[in-house]
């Protein structure tokens, strides 16, 4: 039996990992280690919580006392690392939290596995989840990342999971860790928390407030379906030789202000409104400081060496992710409320 500790389990991309893998490996045990941020939200996880190869434990990465105590009493065989600061928005207001979380945190939790799985660690394994952010912007015309990219990280957010992505490395280098580290572009889907751009956009459509456009709206992401991240997670963690990384991505460039206008359709259409309504609500406003330009994944190497590719149409994803945001009002009720809420006010107030 294999004890996995999945750390950031109740966030977005968490929650559909840890979901994938309770269902998918009855004989694993799966532990969700999330610290319940402004992000983490148990609801996520609703429907598998009361299965028997599914816990939650309640903990801060940061603190590596407690970091040390679960691997001593867990015996973990090997940790999914998802857990992060995962805003650029934020990381340009609060920079430090990124550092203490992303960096630190990814630290203790190698230093944990250094300890613990010394002399074994070719049956042990640390897979870091990182970002395609790390390589920094390309520019209108000029190809797309891949795995030999160099690092040039801009915002604050990247740089932390540039840094957190060096050491993971270095200590495979160093200390012989098996550890693989994958990059992945955008993700959309369900549980997506609302201050990113697809759900807030759809948040705000909904409630008739504007959607705010940072800059021209020429900015490019390559948008990956979130369920379709969590297959190739899985299919990495179990077929990647120890130190590998691999890209991971859509094939799926949007530039922001198309895909606004892509969500405004379909949200008339699903709202009864006439064609055009919606984006009326469209506000260009200040665009993000160091904002990057446009971002696109290779993910060949992922696709010829363990044969992965995107299995949903990007307008198909968007109809389904539309779909569950109108019909799960309780759970943006509960995440738009409380700590959330206070910073949305604050964020937007400045706009
Ligand atoms: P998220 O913000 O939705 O979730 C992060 C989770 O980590 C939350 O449940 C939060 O409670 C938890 N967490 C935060 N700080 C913690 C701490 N100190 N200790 C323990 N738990 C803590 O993030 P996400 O979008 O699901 O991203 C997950 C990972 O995937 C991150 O590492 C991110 O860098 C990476 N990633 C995200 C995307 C994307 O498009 N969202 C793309 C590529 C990579
Ligand atoms: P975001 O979802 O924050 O992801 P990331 O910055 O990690 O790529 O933003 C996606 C794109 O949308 C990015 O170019 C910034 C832009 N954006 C807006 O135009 N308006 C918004 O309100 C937000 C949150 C993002």
């Amino acid at each position: 039996m294999k004890k996995i500790i999945i750390t950031g389990g109740a966030g977005f991309i968490g929650s559909h990992v840890v979901r994938r893998f309770v269902n998918t490996y009855p004989d694993y045990q799966i532990i969700n280690l999330d610290k319940l941020t402004y992000a983490g939200n148990l609801m996520n996880l609703k429907d598998i919580e009361q299965q028997a190869n599914y816990r939650f434990v309640k903990g801060d990465i940061v603190d590596a006392a407690f970091i040390d105590e679960l691997f001593a009493s867990e015996q973990p065989d090997a940790i999914i690392h998802l857990a992060a600061e995962s805003h650029v928005d934020r990381s340009i207001s609060n920079p430090t939290e990124f550092v203490m979380t992303n960096v630190l945190g990814t630290v203790n939790l190698l230093n944990a596995a250094r300890k613990y799985w010394a002399g074994q660690y070719a049956d042990k394994r640390f897979y870091h989840v990182s970002t395609d952010e790390v390589y920094g912007a390309l520019a209108m015309d000029s190809g797309m990342f891949t795995e030999t990219t160099s690092y040039d990280p801009h915002s604050p957010y990247s740089a932390s999971k540039a840094s957190s992505d060096h050491f993971v490395r270095a200590y495979h280098d160093t200390y012989g860790i098996d550890a693989v580290i994958s990059n992945c572009s955008n993700n959309y889907g369900s549980h997506h928390f609302p201050e990113k751009l697809i759900p807030l956009a759809i948040h705000n459509i909904k409630n008739n407030k504007s959607i705010p456009v940072y800059g021209k709206g020429e900015n490019i992401r390559d948008w990956l379906w979130v369920e379709d991240h969590a297959r190739a997670i899985d299919v990495i963690f179990h077929q990647a030789k120890a130190g590998s990384t691999y890209n991971i991505g859509g094939h799926n460039e949007w530039k922001n202000i198309d895909l606004i206008y892509l969500l405004c359709q379909i949200m008339d259409r699903k709202l009864g409104r006439a064609a055009g309504e919606s984006a009326k609500l469209i506000t260009y406003v200040t665009d993000r400081a160091g904002h990057d330009l446009r971002y696109a994944i290779d993910a060949s190497k992922l696709k010829n060496e363990l044969g992965w590719e995107p299995s949903l149409q990007f307008e198909e994803g968007l109809e389904k992710t539309v779909d569950w945001y109108l019909s799960n009002e309780e759970w943006l009720n509960e995440v738009t409320s409380g700590h959330y809420q206070a910073y949305y006010q604050e964020q937007y107030a400045k706009r």
